[in-house]
């Protein structure tokens, strides 16, 4: 199957310290690619070096043009979709007002981003501040889904969230995947189950291990190995403890 994405001897530092250390993986241009290891591994640095966002040598395909020189701005115009760790949802704008500030194609697919959120519909006049953290995160997605995106880049939406939210988001986002390919970091076993067809796992900035989603979750031994969990244990999830990569190894 053809790549939207193919990550080549991705290298990148944050503050003089290199956070990102050759990486290398492709992702399909249908489905859900997941991105996954322990906290402080990597999984965000690699995002925004594939977006620019920081300091960055190697070399990034976009449907097969290379995008590894060009600036955040021309990337994101290019058809890259962010939805970022933290949301960034703009807190003292409407929900509405959110939403016509991410807006960037001519015709905008609010079908969709109705469909898919019929509760921000019913919040479009509140403020974001006052959403919860669930919401906050589906306005989030919901900014990067109305625009006709090549690819889509959304890092961990789950985090923090009770499992009845973490639900409806992998929901939306089984719905979002049938129309944009979308690379996921995302530490729930069962979300990753759900969606992803193929996963990379980082450890240390490094890939440790790429290929189908099914082979990683049937190996418990590895999964253990990578995340320190189990994934039959129900709502298993990494320790969301700050450990970096050295220190969370055995
Ligand atoms: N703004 C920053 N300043 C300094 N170090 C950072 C910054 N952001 C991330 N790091 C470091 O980079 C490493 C990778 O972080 P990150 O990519 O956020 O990991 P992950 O997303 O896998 O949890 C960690 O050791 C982290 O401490
Ligand atoms: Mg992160």
């Amino acid at each position: 199957m053809s790549a939207v994405l193919e990550v080549r001897n991705l290298s990148a530092s944050i503050a003089g310290q290199q956070v990102v250390e050759d990486v290398s993986f492709t992702v399909p241009a249908t489905g859900v690619t997941a991105v996954l290891g322990r906290n402080g591994v990597g999984k965000t640095s690699t995002i925004k070096a594939v977006l620019g966002l920081i300091d960055r040598t190697g070399t990034v395909l976009l449907d097969g043009e290379p995008i590894d020189r060009e600036p955040t701005h021309r990337i994101v115009r290019r058809g890259v979709g962010y939805v970022p760790e933290d949301r960034e949802v703009f807190t003292g704008l409407t929900v509405e007002e959110n939403l016509r500030l991410a807006v960037r194609d001519r015709e905008p697919r609010r079908d969709l981003v109705e469909a898919l959120f019929p509760d921000l519909v019913r919040r479009s006049a509140q403020r974001a501040g006052t959403l919860s953290g669930g919401q906050q995160q589906m306005l989030s997605m919901a900014r990067a889904l109305l625009n006709r995106n090549r690819l889509l880049l959304v890092d961990e939406p789950t985090k923090g969230l009770a499992p009845k939210i973490v639900t409806e988001l992998a929901v939306a986002l089984e719905e979002a995947a049938r129309t944009v390919p979308i690379l996921l970091v995302e530490q729930n076993l069962q979300v990753i189950e759900r969606l992803a067809q193929d996963v990379v796992v980082i450890d240390g900035g490094r890939v440790v291990h790429a290929g189908p989603a099914a082979d990683l979750l049937g190996d418990e031994a590895a999964v253990r190995r990578y995340l320190g969990v189990h994934a039959e244990e129900p709502g298993a999830a990494p320790p969301r403890t700050h450990r970096t990569a050295e220190e969370a190894r055995p």
